[in-house]
């Protein structure tokens, strides 16, 4: 979480940084704040609440600055306050930093300092971390460079950092563990950011800095070191973004128009992976390692949030196809168990920003045991990307949405591939059933965009339904894990009370909650279980609880029993929760927008979780 920008260069800093933090604020946007470095003077401007209200706040200031670093932030140690929002200055008043991250043991350090006579004007463990810089800088009478080395080796958490100095009038230092860090290299001037939106309309050549380096930055020059002071190249990376990507493009929020992307980005997900008049698929991040994969003992899926429902629908996928057993953990959880992991096993991670804090550190530990990493990854050069053995993109694009839409579906879609790469090298998968599948995952895109051309028959739903305080999500077999993502999204967006289940496990509990109030929404197409979800729809309607029902088209029996449906086209069960998803993303947009949610940066959420 949290969003920096820095810029040192001969351009006006501050509408660069200003700029990049419009665009970050998804990782954050309980306060902001920039410093600003001029003729030997450092001013520290911040706010709390969204950028805009910093802008705001800047009317009049002197920005004319052309170095400077900013923050948006999503608050830890601290309520979102003025006083907590980055950036910090230290008790000399020399330095201003930024940080992104957490310092676990920021009380011992704030002890000791308190001890020698430190106060502190915030709750942050951003400050105490840069008056401990500027302890050590002063005891051992050393450059800010060394004292940052010194300090990043006695911190423990997660950190990207980046500090100017009042006496070094174009240089940034910049610093990452666990927190993302992308420099732009321009001519004569240097980007820096927590991704790469801040930085592409200037230039598209990048260095993605690793855990445990350090980056000194000037207009002309980038020095990458360790914490142990060695020098090592950077390594230059052509970003394959364009601007028009994380723009809004006529829409009027990301959301919508992520979830309107989707023809195109499953499109891109598929393209020179799958052809089904040939019938093959092509991943080489799958075939490089078949091997390792076809004979995996067991399938360990690990991720979080909407990326873990991604991972339980492949469960029931690479179950059915592969015939290997899969287990799915939430990353969180994983982390701090003391998991068995077998030699032979393979890791899959899931993960749209690969940044997510315990994601990151699950797979390190299952690295560490010896397990075989296969990631999949929306962000490309992303932490979790880089720590993978072996992977494939969803290539959605960047998602700046709060809310997951467009990623899941091409994880959903990656991981269908994957499935059936697997399948068709073990043997476990017949010739025509492959070749079934590969016909309908093909014709994805033009099905999902026929479900978005009726998306106003959603809106209607939602505006019939937006005043329910709890809602119901229900569903069986593959679409169990599209009924958590539908309630996910709902509470996400539209701060109504949501639940999902699998439609049989209602009777063991939540029928309790069924009265003629309460909204239960069914993912009923046409499958295996169909005819038990119409029985589950029986006993709402009998207890006169509101029934929405997802349908295939031509299902003459959920209308009856239905106060509302919406039909999708006809596909196999397989891969029917790549289409009955889309609904359930607009059924949660609409109603945030009926209730007037900021449904791009709903509260106390933040676009990637890089604090545990
Ligand atoms: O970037 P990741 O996929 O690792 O993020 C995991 C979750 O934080 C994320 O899916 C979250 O649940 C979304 N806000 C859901 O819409």
């Amino acid at each position: 979480m949290c969003g920096i920008v820095g810029y040192t260069g001969h351009r006006k800093a501050y509408p660069v940084v200003l700029k990049g933090l419009k665009r970050l604020e998804y990782r954050g946007y309980d306060s902001s704040g920039v410093a600003l470095l001029k003729d030997g003077q450092l001013n520290v401007y911040k706010k709390k609440g969204k950028v805009a209200e910093l802008e705001e706040a800047m009317i009049g200031k002197d920005i004319d600055a052309c170095i400077g670093i900013g923050h948006t932030r999503w608050a830890t140690h601290g309520e979102p306050s003025d006083r907590n929002a980055h950036p910090h200055q230290s008790a000399n008043g020399k330095y201003a930093m930024i940080h992104n991250g957490i310092i676990e043991n920021y009380a011992l350090i704030k002890q000791d300092l308190t001890n020698k006579g430190y106060t502190f004007t915030s709750d942050t463990d951003t400050e105490v971390l840069l008056n401990f810089i500027e302890d050590i800088q002063k005891n051992n009478n050393c450059s800010l460079e060394e004292a940052i080395r010194i300090a990043l080796k006695r911190v423990t958490g997660a950190y990207c950092i980046l500090i100017i100095e009042q006496d070094n009038p174009d240089t940034i230092i910049a610093a990452r563990k666990g927190s993302p860090l992308v420099i732009g290299i321009g001519k004569g001037e240097h980007f820096l950011a927590s991704d790469a939106s801040p930085i592409i309309e200037y230039t598209k050549e990048v260095v993605y800095v690793n855990d445990y380096e350090l980056a000194i930055v000037k207009p002309d020059e980038l020095i990458l070191k360790n914490l142990g002071n060695e020098k090592i190249t950077p390594y230059i990376t052509k970003l394959d973004m364009e601007l028009a990507a994380i723009e809004k493009g006529g829409y009027d929020h990301f959301m919508i128009k992520e979830i309107f992307e989707q023809p195109s980005t499953i499109f891109d997900c598929l393209r020179g992976r799958l052809d089904a008049k040939e019938g093959y698929i092509k991943m080489s991040g799958v075939d490089d390692h078949i091997e390792q994969l076809v004979n995996a003992n067991r399938i360990l899926i690990i991720a979080c949030g909407t990326s873990w429902h991604a991972g339980l629908a492949a469960e029931y996928i690479i179950e059915e196809l592969c015939r290997i057993p899969v287990e799915v953990e939430y990353a969180s959880e994983f982390r701090y168990r003391n998991p068995i992991i077998h030699k032979g096993d393979v890791i899959i991670a899931i993960s749209q920003s690969g940044e997510t804090a315990d994601t990151i550190v699950a797979l390190e530990k299952a690295k560490e045991n010896g397990a075989f990493i296969f990631g999949v990854v929306n962000a490309v050069g992303s932490s979790i990307a880089r720590i993978s053995h072996a992977g494939a993109y969803t290539h959605a694009g960047p998602e700046i949405g709060v809310a997951s839409t467009k990623a899941f579906t091409g994880q959903l879609a990656v991981l269908m591939m994957v499935a059936l790469n697997i399948a068709k090298h073990k043997g476990s998968i017949t010739t025509d059933r492959y070749s079934e599948l590969l016909n309908e995952l093909e014709q994805v895109p033009e099905k999902v965009a026929a479900i978005l051309k009726d998306a106003d028959q959603i809106k209607s739903i939602a505006d019939k339904y937006k005043s329910a305080t709890d809602f119901l999500f229900l569903g069986r077999g593959y679409n169990f894990p599209i009924a958590l993502e539908g309630a996910l999204k709902l509470k996400e967006i539209s701060y109504i009370h949501a639940e999902g289940y699998p439609a049989a496990e209602m009777k063991h509990g939540p029928i309790a909650l069924v009265d003629e109030n309460l909204p239960v929404v069914f993912i009923a197409t046409r499958d295996v279980y169909h005819e038990k979800i119409v029985s589950n729809m029986q006993e709402i309607k009998a207890r006169k609880g509101k029934i929405i029902s997802i349908i295939t088209e031509g299902d003459t029996i959920s209308p009856d029993l239905s106060n509302d449906y919406f039909s999708i086209p006809s596909t196999d069960e397989l891969i029917a929760p790549i289409l009955t998803v889309i609904p359930l993303q607009l059924l949660s947009y609409y109603v945030g927008i009926a209730k007037g949610v900021d449904v791009d940066k709903p509260r106390n959420l933040a676009k990637s979780v890089t604090v545990e």
